[in-house]
Formats: C-alpha cells, structure tokens, sequence
C-alpha cells in the first residue's frame, strides 16, 4: 500500500466550518429530533416543469448523448447573451464574453486559479460566502478582508482600505444580494467599485447568483451595466436561485473578454461540458416565459413576510431582508452566534448558521434559511419564543 501524501494545495484548503455543523443537525435528525432546519442553503421549491420537460425531450435525443463543444451549446450562450440583455440592458458577445460553468460555484474558485499566483493578494468581503476562500487557498494567495457592517448597509468602504494594499490586490470579490448579509447594491457602490478597481488594476468578481431574488418590486442593478464595468470585471450569474435548478449545476460568468478568456481556457483543460441535455434545459430556461422567476420570488417573500412577522411577535427585532433568501438576525446580548446557534439547536430544535462561520465580521448574527414552508417558519419562531429571552 503506497503512502498517500496529499499536496501543499489539498493541505491548505480551509476546513469547512458548517460542515461539522451541518453533520451535528443531520446526526440530530436521524436521532429522531424534529428540526426546523434553516440552516442551509439549499433551494426546496421545485424547478418550473416547462423546464423539467425540456430536460425530458433532449434527454431521449441521443445526439445530446455524446460530448458537447468545449465551450458549450452556442445556443446556450447566445440564450444568455440574449436574456441578460433583455433584463439588464447589457450587450454581450456570447462567443467572447460569456463562459458557461458547472453552477457559479466553480466559476468563483476558477477565478482564482486564473487571475493569482502564490502570495498575491485578493480583496474578500467579510462576512463572506465560504467558497471564495477555497480557490485563494489553492493558489496560495493571500485574503485582505473588507469588513462589512450594519452601519455601512453591509458595504466594504474602499477609502479604507490602505493604499499599500490596494496596489498589490489583483482581484476582489463582491456579492450582492449578499449571502449572508442579505443586502442590495445600488448604482452609485458599483461606479465606485468600477473607479476603485481601475485606481489600482483590480478585477473584480461580483458573485450575483442571487440577482434575480429580490423583493418587493425592486430590481438590483447589474454590475456590468456600470459604465466601464468590463474594462475591470466580470459577474458570475447562476440558474440555481433564479430557476430552482440548484441542483442541475448550470451557471455563468459574463463580461471582461480576457478573464472569460482564461476562464474558458482553463476549464478546456477540466471538462468536456455540461450535459447537452441540461444545457438544453438551460435555454428553456433562459428564452421560455419569464414568469416563473416572479412566482419563485413571490414564495420567498411570503416566507420571509410570515417569518419576519412571527420573530417580531415573539418579541425579536429584526430586519426583512431586501434581498436573497436568507435572513441576517442580530443574535440577543449575552450570546455569540455560535452560543446562540447552539441554545437554538438544543433547546428550539431550530437549526440556522451561526455568523461567524462566513467571516470575523459575521460575529453577533444568525443567518436563517427561508427554505421551508410558512408553517414550519411560524413553528421555528414559536419554539424561539418558548426560550423566553425576547
Ligand atoms: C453567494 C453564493 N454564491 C454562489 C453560490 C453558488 O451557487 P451555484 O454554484 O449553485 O451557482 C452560492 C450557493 O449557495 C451562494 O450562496
């Protein structure tokens, strides 16, 4: 037997906090606990039929059977050069600025391997989506934190981020609805990111796989309408929210044509493409009727109206969040997030995601899922309520 000695990259790979965590809920579970579980991310509304009949239809095409072209179905980039300019207004070349992706997931630890070498420097907001760290960890680059806060709307503030640091970061990441923190950006952060990251030559990443998850009428600007936005950046879009298709791992990066470029180029490398069946899906997805987004959002937001609702009514002051389909609560004084998250889970029986696992700056929050039905919600804050510490 040869002794397996994993490499330096496997090594420095940040172990994942909510993993344990995840696994203590699920071990909870199958003790026979009834968990309200809005611990995770995972989406439970189902994926529109006319999409899943798509799927059907191409599956039983033996042509959809072989490999694909490496850099997809030109109808499927064409469907979404077509369908992002039709919701935002930006035109986009589908043969040189749009990448297809196994979800975004992939796209954001791809990033890194293209754009940074060991010891460069990469700008990540904190609190963040766990995964950006893991594409920095395998290239060996260092993490410069921009702490997002209450106070400034969960926005980095550029003016303080050092000089010296600037100069060296190649890359930042932004997200935005934002996971965890739930927030919207408008116009006016993203031309200051835009100025911010042709200042010092940055390219930017903004993480939108929640993009189309925003309530109450409103709509989030894109980030490449911003004037210059692909001279410096790219945006990673994901059908996983938009459509309910988390599970059919179908994403994509848009924009500068030279980061698309090495995107594309390094995953000629990796894959051979999508299922052509599913990329298929995908452009029933993208050219089919649209309506299907505004009843997905409408679920969430009754969710998060009844969730909201019934945390106020058991004495909790919270925010409705604007966008996303997370809530970002304040955990009450006396408690960390992880000691709040523990008391929940033991004593409510209600699983969420303690803050501090996304970043130091998560620190004094929760992040609750509105991945269940309304009753199960009403159920989470009722048993909250039975604490007594509201
Ligand atoms: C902020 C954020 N970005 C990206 C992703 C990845 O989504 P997908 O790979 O399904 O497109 C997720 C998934 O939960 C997320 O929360």
């Amino acid at each position: 037997m040869a002794k397996v000695d994993v490499s330096q990259s496997i090594k420095a790979l940040p172990t994942h906090f909510f993993t344990e965590l995840v696994e203590r809920v699920a071990g909870m579970m199958s003790a026979g606990h009834d968990i309200v579980d809005l611990g995770r991310g995972n989406p439970d509304i189902p994926t529109p039929p006319h999409i899943v009949a798509a799927l059907a239809e191409a599956a039983r095409d033996p042509r959809t059977h072989r490999y694909g072209p490496f850099d997809g179905l030109p109808a499927l980039r064409q469907a979404i050069a077509s369908w992002y300019e039709k919701r935002y207004g930006v035109t986009l070349d589908p043969d040189r600025e749009v990448a297809i992706l196994f979800g975004s997931k992939i796209g954001l630890y791809e990033i890194s391997q293209c754009l940074l070498n060991p010891g460069d420097c990469c700008l990540t907001p904190d609190p963040s989506y766990p995964d950006y760290w893991s594409g920095l960890a395998m290239v060996g680059a260092r993490r410069y934190e921009m702490p997002l806060v209450a106070e400034n709307g969960f926005m980095p503030q550029y003016g303080e981020i050092p000089a010296d640091v600037a100069r060296t970061a190649k890359l930042m990441f932004i997200n935005y609805p934002g996971n965890p923190t739930t927030a919207l950006a408008d116009e006016e952060f993203f031309a200051e990111t835009v100025a911010f990251a042709r200042r010092y030559d940055i390219v930017v990443a903004h993480d939108a796989a929640y993009h189309a998850i925003v309530y109450d009428g409103q709509k989030m600007p894109s980030f490449l309408a911003t004037p210059g936005a692909k001279d410096v950046g790219i945006e990673f879009c994901s059908l996983s929210k938009t459509f309910s298709m988390a599970g059919w791992r179908v994403g994509f990066a848009l924009g500068n044509a030279e980061v698309i470029g090495a995107i594309k180029t390094l995953q000629n490398h990796l894959f051979a493409g999508l299922f052509p069946a599913v990329q298929k899906a995908a452009v029933a997805a993208l050219t089919g009727p649209q309506d299907c987004i505004d009843e997905i959002v409408a679920v969430y937001q009754e969710r998060r109206d009844v969730f909201v609702e019934s945390l106020r009514e058991i004495g909790w002051q919270v925010e409705p969040p604007a966008g996303s389909f997370f809530c970002w609560l304040p955990v009450p004084e006396g408690y960390s997030s992880f000691t709040f998250w523990q008391l929940l889970l033991e004593e409510a029986k209600v699983a969420m995601a303690p803050g501090v696992g996304f970043g130091k700056h998560g620190e004094g929050y929760v992040r609750a899922g509105l991945l269940t039905s309304t009753e199960r919600l009403r159920e989470a804050a009722r048993r909250i309520g039975a604490l007594g510490i509201f």
